[in-house]
């Protein structure tokens, strides 16, 4: 059976300020999806959060980019602001850049990863959402995942994977991209996804059998938009088992935080904390910024599931370790490299703070 799986996501509002979702927009986008549902737009759908960002998970067979479903997500997204600015909710609206829907979410503000597949005899899926961090915060797990072997053993040992993936990578803000085979081009790969504010992970494929084995968002918000508006907080599907990583291999890159953009203001470094749905509500300094990841298997584009997958004591380690970098990084305050280099701050003052000192810089 051909199913396509589109997670898309927005921050419509914040309860309380940015650190998580209110029950009542949840409540709300369940009936909407429900509706979709009985229309026949869609299969089947999972609503989560993850912090502030409300999450629509759905199975279809509309392909990617499919206006139906990008409207289905888009009205969803709108009617769930009403709600949020009844409550009054932080930000109610904060990531729809748009009045009017126009064909695609893509540009509008939402985060989108999509992915069309024949379902396998067993289909596991793995999605990952993050809060307080921007797209290229997969770069490393995924480089982990499909490329090393320290990691996934897999492309060791087994021969359905030793042939390698290749890795889409787009450059955002120059809106280019180019195709990595590796192993080979790792060296040439890493110059590039090590820089994750500019180059993101976009897709990557199977090198022989071509079949699409992970997809991200790699949206970003600020270059959208021309000013602050929140971060991207990104999302990433990823195929597991089989001619894939195993499911360990897909969440061992998470045992070990990694710094990530994104926190406080969109304008600091900070440890990816892997946590489950529940605890994602990044309330200390708006942070450390966190990821969900929950497992399902698709039989006839139901979605089996969830499993809450860092909901496993597993990851406790990793948590104390995020939140033992956390402390040290905070005692930073405003300095670098807590602080983002100044041209990748979100927020700034430093246009007026120079203005108003024009006068009391003299030549050295
Ligand atoms: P099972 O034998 O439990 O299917 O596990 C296979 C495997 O290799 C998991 O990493
Ligand atoms: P969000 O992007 O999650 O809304 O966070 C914004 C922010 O600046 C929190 O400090
Ligand atoms: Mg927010
Ligand atoms: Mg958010």
């Amino acid at each position: 059976m051909n199913v396509t799986l589109s997670v898309i996501k927005a921050d419509i509002g914040g309860y309380v300020g940015h650190s998580s979702s209110h029950p009542d927009v949840l409540e709300n986008a369940d009936k909407c999806m429900k509706r979709a549902v009985k229309d026949g737009v869609i299969l089947d759908y999972h609503v989560t959060k993850c912090g502030d960002d409300l999450q629509l998970i759905m199975t279809h067979q509309l392909g990617e980019n499919s206006e139906k479903v990008h409207k289905l997500a888009w009205d969803s997204f709108v009617e769930c602001t009403q709600i949020a600015r009844t409550l009054k909710l932080h930000g109610a609206g904060q990531d729809l850049l748009s009045d009017a829907f126009s064909g695609n979410v893509k540009g509008m503000g939402p985060g989108v990863a999509e992915m069309q597949f024949i379902e396998r005899q067993a289909e596991t899926v793995i999605i990952f959402m993050a809060d307080k961090t921007s797209s290229g915060a997969w770069n490393l797990p995924l480089y982990e995942m499909f490329a090393d072997p320290m990691n996934t053993i897999g492309l060791v040992i087994a021969d359905n994977m030793h042939g390698g993936f290749s890795f889409e990578v787009h450059d955002v803000k120059e809106h280019k991209k180019i195709t990595f085979n590796t192993p080979e081009e790792v060296y040439d790969m890493l110059v590039f996804i090590g820089a994750p504010s500019r180059f993101a992970v976009k897709n990557i494929y199977h090198r022989e059998t071509k079949e699409i084995a992970a997809a991200s968002s790699t949206q970003k918000l600020s270059l959208m938009a021309g000013r602050y508006v929140g971060k991207d907080d990104p999302v990433c599907i990823v195929r597991s088992q089989g001619q894939f990583p195993a499911v360990g291999e897909v969440l061992e890159p998470f045992a070990n935080p990694h710094i990530v953009e994104g926190w406080m203001r969109g304008s600091h470094n900070g440890p990816l904390m892997p946590v489950s749905v529940e605890e994602s509500n990044p309330s200390w300094f708006d942070g450390p910024p966190r990821v969900t990841c929950l497992g399902f298997q698709i039989a006839n584009g139901k979605l089996v599931g969830p499993r809450d997958m860092f909901q496993d004591l597993a990851f406790d380690f990793a948590r104390k370790q995020a939140l033992e970098m956390a402390y040290y990084l905070r005692r930073m305050g405003p300095f670098e490299p807590h602080r983002l280099p100044l041209e990748e701050m979100e927020y700034t003052t430093m246009p007026q703070v120079q203005k108003k000192l024009e006068g009391r810089f003299t030549q050295l």
